[in-house]
């Protein structure tokens, strides 16, 4: 055994060493930094950083340690570089398809099979040209009205005459209702729930240890996602013949767009392509705006002054409506100073931590040398949290998005460059449609004040945010 040891302790020397002292074909040495243990190397301070609640601390410690623009580490199997700063960002977003294409870890790729991000380029990139239209600003302005009757329908069934609610829960319910009603028009919500289980196993199964045995996380994400994929199908079938007979809208929901568009040759998409599309939607769109919408609840109960703002913004806006009149574009326009306090609780607490890019060629970086095949890794927070980009970071100040807002590649909670979030203006919606609702109709204190956050990998309140609810008298 301790041979083993002794030699295990050799090898972990000595490739620490050639990496240490490793230069390439150009000269250029490899970024500063450690690969931690042979196999899992850095992963699990990486991880464990973050379910205690600091993803930032990961970043921020190395950066001091070896380099404030790129370090070098291991996370998830592979070597990998951190790119840090907004000249990292801008790096990565603006070479996609030179330098770095997109990578995912080998569990996105299990459960998602056939998958867009992980196995066929052409279908990337038919899927890249294709989703923008569908979800640009133009094509969303109908759907406001639908967010607005699903967001009522939600609210009255888990917030009203309620003393107390959790509000993750609560908030993945809203977000998920709405996906499946805007996405494949399923609105009720016995049709919603049936759903909604096997999508909580499927994502759990994204973030779990690929081990696939019966009973793991990873093997159940697998099987709940062939069973969503078989369920899709099988709607996309039925859209089919309901539009060929007149009984579906070509614009009623983002599968008949989905089903009707066709590439630069006229060719449309294959039923399974479009099953994994609307999948990866889901699960893209749904636990981030949730997130989201759970941590503006947290902010607006510490920050009275803050919620004062909100409330005068959005009561502004619910008095100039006729009673029951439904939410419009023009007003969700108008909810200014709401989206500031969106765009600062997701600076102080993004719901993606960053992505991984593969470099698909040896370059050089800032005179350090990345070599083919390493996958390379932005952070939201080696900017947000930044002093160097926002002066006292860990201050909520809205006011930071006003006027021009934050310089270029510092604010990345959707990305930037070819890969940027194409769901970035839904989640705007929907996430103001839920600030209407909720500080319209009530006021609310945490019930765990200074409520523990984990992240895991999206940040979520350890107990799901429980809060005492004071409803506005009508
Ligand atoms: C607050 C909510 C959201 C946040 C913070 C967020 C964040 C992000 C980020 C950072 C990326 C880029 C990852 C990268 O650089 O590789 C991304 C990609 C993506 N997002 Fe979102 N997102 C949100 C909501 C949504 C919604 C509502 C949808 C769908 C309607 C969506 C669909 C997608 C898809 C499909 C991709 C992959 C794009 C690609 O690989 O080219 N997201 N999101």
């Amino acid at each position: 055994m301790e041979v083993l040891y002794m030699s295990l302790f050799c090898l972990f020397v000595l490739s620490s060493l050639y990496f240490l002292f490793y230069k390439t074909k150009a000269g250029a040495r490899l970024p500063p930094g450690r690969t931690g243990w042979p196999v899992i190397g850095e992963s699990l301070e990486f991880l464990s950083i973050g379910w205690k609640g600091h993803p930032e601390k990961f970043i921020f410690d190395r950066m001091a340690k070896y380099s404030p623009t790129v370090f070098r580490t291991h996370l998830l199997g592979e070597r990998a570089a951190v790119f840090c700063g907004a000249a990292g960002n801008k790096f990565l977003f603006s070479n996609e398809n030179k330098l770095v294409q997109a990578w995912w870890p080998a569990s996105v790729d299990k459960i998602f099979p056939s998958s867009t991000q992980t196995s066929s380029k052409e279908e990337a990139i038919k899927m890249r040209k294709m989703l923008p239209n569908i979800l640009k600003p133009e094509a969303l302005h109908r759907y406001v009205e639908i967010m607005d009757h699903i967001a009522r329908r939600h609210f009255a069934d888990g917030w009203d005459n309620k003393k107390e609610v959790v509000v993750f829960p609560l908030a993945k319910n809203y977000t998920f209702w709405l996906a499946c009603r805007l996405f494949v028009s399923i609105e009720d919500p016995a049709q919603v729930q049936k759903f909604a289980e096997p999508f909580n196993l499927l994502a759990s199964g994204l973030i779990s240890i690929p081990i696939d045995l019966p009973g793991t996380p990873f093997n159940k994400g697998i099987k709940a996602s062939n069973f969503v994929r078989k369920e899709l199908v099988a709607i996309i079938k039925q859209r089919k013949l309901d539009l060929a007979d007149g009984k579906a809208s070509p614009t009623q929901d983002i599968l008949s767009h989905m089903l009707l568009a066709t590439d630069d040759s006229g060719k449309s998409m294959h039923e399974l392509d479009i099953a994994d599309k609307i999948l990866g939607l889901l699960i893209g769109g749904h636990d981030t705006a949730s997130s989201a919408c759970a941590f503006i609840v947290k902010y607006l109960a510490e920050l009275p002054h803050i919620y004062d703002r909100v409330y005068h913004e959005q009561m502004g806006i619910a008095r100039s409506k006729a009673a029951g009149e439904l939410l419009k574009w023009e007003d969700v326009q108008k909810m200014k100073y709401s989206w500031n306090v969106a765009c600062e609780v997701m600076r102080m607490a993004p719901p993606l931590q960053g992505a991984f890019r593969e470099a698909l060629t040896d370059f050089t970086y800032n005179g350090f040398s990345i070599p083919k095949g390493w996958k390379l890794y932005w952070s939201a927070n080696s900017t947000h949290k930044n002093p160097e980009f926002f002066a006292e970071p860990m201050k909520f100040e809205p006011a930071r998005f006003e006027g021009s807002g934050p310089a270029p590649y510092t604010f990345v909670p959707f990305g930037g460059g070819p890969r940027m979030c194409p769901g970035k203006e839904y989640a705007r919606l929907e996430i103001l449609v839920f600030m209407h609702h909720l500080v319209t109709r009530f006021k609310w204190e945490m019930l765990i004040p200074n409520e523990t956050i984990v992240v895991d990998p999206m940040p979520i309140p350890a107990k799901g945010l429980p809060v005492r609810l004071f409803p506005h008298r009508s």
